[in-house]
Formats: structure tokens, sequence, C-alpha cells
């Protein structure tokens, strides 16, 4: 029987173990969906860093490099953080180094702290996470990256939508109120979650900056079959 948690902000995550557990990062507008579109589309690899400096001095080893902070692109960087900018061609055969307001933090605070597997998780690819994880048995960890250690619900939301999709395929236990909670908010917005988003706190701030485009691409349900995880430290395909 797997085992489902779901924290719903960083700033829970010590409240939990992480050990021999199949955890799955979320940040659905944009950084995990970026991630997953990178690889589909792809991408050797993409390491996931805190810190832009340190995320500059991989473009030494050959690395493209990739920086936002509160949804802008940084300058300086070969490119930002939206999963447009890795459909045209330039992020294949290529290892991205990418450092993002909240995600990549979050990836980097598990990457190192016996997780059976870490991996970047998206409705993109939603249906080959869920087969893949009740395939595996792992008990999973949900982690939202929401935003500055706030809950968000777009995260939130995509929690919701994972466990369900694993409770449909296997035996589950989920007594995590977080993981309940999480559930029912995506039974209720799922029938139309671009409209439900729109009163989110991401939602209007992606907007201000013209970024409609991405947030619709990013809701999109099972369109690739890549499942995503860590390998030698950095997001590959798995
Ligand atoms: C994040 O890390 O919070 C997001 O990726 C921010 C964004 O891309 O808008």
């Amino acid at each position: 029987m797997i085992n489902i948690e779901v924290v719903l902000s960083p700033a829970l995550l010590h409240l939990n173990t992480i050990r021999d557990t199949n955890v799955v990062v979320i940040d659905i507008l944009r950084a995990t969906s970026t991630i997953c579109t990178a690889i589909h589309h792809g991408a050797n690899s993409v390491k996931a860093l805190m810190s832009q400096s340190e995320t500059l001095e991989w473009a030494e080893k050959g690395y493209l490099t990739a920086a936002e902070r509160n949804g802008q692109k940084i300058e300086g960087f070969d490119l930002g953080n939206s999963p447009f900018e890795c459909m045209d061609g330039k992020v294949n055969g290529r290892s991205i180094a990418l450092t993002t307001t909240n995600g990549t933090k979050c990836i980097e605070a598990v990457a190192n702290d016996g997780a059976r597997n870490v991996f970047s998780g998206s409705f993109l690819n939603l249906e080959a996470m869920a087969n893949f994880l009740a395939n595996d048995k792992g008990d999973v960890l949900l982690l939202c990256a929401g935003w500055k250690d706030s809950v968000n619900l777009e995260d939130t939301l995509f929690a919701g939508a994972l466990a369900h999709e694993l409770n449909n395929r296997t035996d589950c236990k989920i007594d995590c109120d977080a993981a309940l909670m999480s559930m029912d908010i995506y039974q209720m917005a799922k029938v139309d979650l671009i409209s439900y988003l729109k009163k989110s706190s991401h939602y209007k701030r992606l907007s201000h900056l013209h970024h409609e485009e991405d947030m619709v691409y990013c809701l999109k349900h099972s369109i690739f079959e890549t499942v995503c995880g860590l390998k030698d430290g950095e997001m590959k395909k798995f």
C-alpha cells in the first residue's frame, strides 16, 4: 500500500521524512513544467540551483543558463523560465543550469536527503508520473513549492490531481489532511482549471507580466509520457 503525504509549503517540510520516499517537487507555474518540457524536447539534463551566481558558473562547462525571479527573466542568462523557450530546438542535446524563485530551491532542498527518488511533477506528464509511482510502490511525498513559503493554489491542485490518479491505480493510504484537502480542491476545480486559477496570486502576477500563454500550456494534462527525475544530481529523463 502506498502512503501519500502532501506538503503544501517548503516551510512545512521539516515535519516530514523523505527517507526512502518518492518525492515529487511541484512548481506548476512554471519551474517543474518547464523542466519537464525541456527534457521532453531533448535537453540532456536540467540542474536546479538556488543562486544566480552559481547558475552562471555552469556556462563555463557548456550549460545553457536560465534564471527567473518574481516571474521575470533575469538579464545575462540564456533563458528565462518559460516552457516556450524550450520548444524551438535550442535546448536539444544541451544541459541547462536553472534557478527560479521557488521551484529549484525546493529541488535542491530534497536532492541529497535520502529520498528514494526525486521527480519534477507537472500536469503535462501527469498520467506518466502516476503510472511510474503506482508501479514503483514506494511511499510518495508531494512537495508544493508554493510562493516564498506561502501556500499557492496551482501546486496544491496538482498535488490533488496526482494523489487522485495514484489512488485510482493502486492501493493507497491517505491519512494526511493536506492530501485530502488537495484532492477535494482538485475535484472541485478540474472542470475548468484555468478559470479557477484566475483568482490565484501567481496567475495575477504572471498575467501582469503577459505570461497567460505559459499558464494555459502548463495546465494541459498528460500531453507527453516523459518522466523526469534526479540522476547524478540533475533532472533527466527517468
Ligand atoms: C517559481 O520558481 O516560483 C516559478 O517557477 C516562478 C515562475 O516561473 O513564474
